[in-house]
């Protein structure tokens, strides 16, 4: 029969094995989002109008805000309980990015945000690229 001290040594390490774990999967978050670099270097085909703009608007609002906020601040309704955060859509980091990488991001998705090359054409996902765009040039 195992003594109490070998039980209370066994419980700990489970602990530590538990708390590390925890650790490793929260890190696993926050690793840099690598796009290939073949997907950043893609141009958006779609030419960007007023039309196009209205159409990518109501998707947003609809798909995207509830987490991004209506004006892209990463600041929807869901934020507050998200790890790790919606991306500001207007922020200096997302302007930089390429259309090619913003357009592979949002299709693949990472978690929280879901795979949306599963739920929007090639199309819509172009013109929230473009609408995306368009957040920063309205502030
Ligand atoms: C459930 C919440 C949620 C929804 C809904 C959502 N997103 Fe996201 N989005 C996130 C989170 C969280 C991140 C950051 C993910 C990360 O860094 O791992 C993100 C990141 C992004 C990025 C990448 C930003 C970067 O780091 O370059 C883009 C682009 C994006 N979202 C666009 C959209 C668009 C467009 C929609 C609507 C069609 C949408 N998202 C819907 C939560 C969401």
């Amino acid at each position: 029969m195992k003594s109490k001290l070998q039980k209370t040594k066994l419980l700990s390490a489970l602990i530590v094995l538990t708390a590390v774990f925890i650790a490793g999967a929260a890190k696993a978050q926050s690793k840099p989002w690598i796009v290939p670099a073949s997907a950043k270097a893609i141009k958006n085909p779609l030419a960007c109008t007023p039309a196009t703009l209205k159409e990518a608007k109501t998707l947003y609002v609809t798909n995207c805000a509830p987490c991004h906020g209506e004006k892209g601040k990463g600041d929807g309704p869901a934020a507050a309980s998200l790890t790790p955060k919606p991306a500001n859509h207007t922020s200096a980091v997302i302007r930089e990015e390429s259309d090619g990488s913003l357009f592979w991001k949002l299709s693949e998705g990472r978690t929280p945000m879901p795979q949306y090359k599963k739920i929007l054409t090639e199309t819509q996902r172009w013109e929230l690229i473009d609408y995306i765009r368009s957040l920063s040039k309205s502030k």
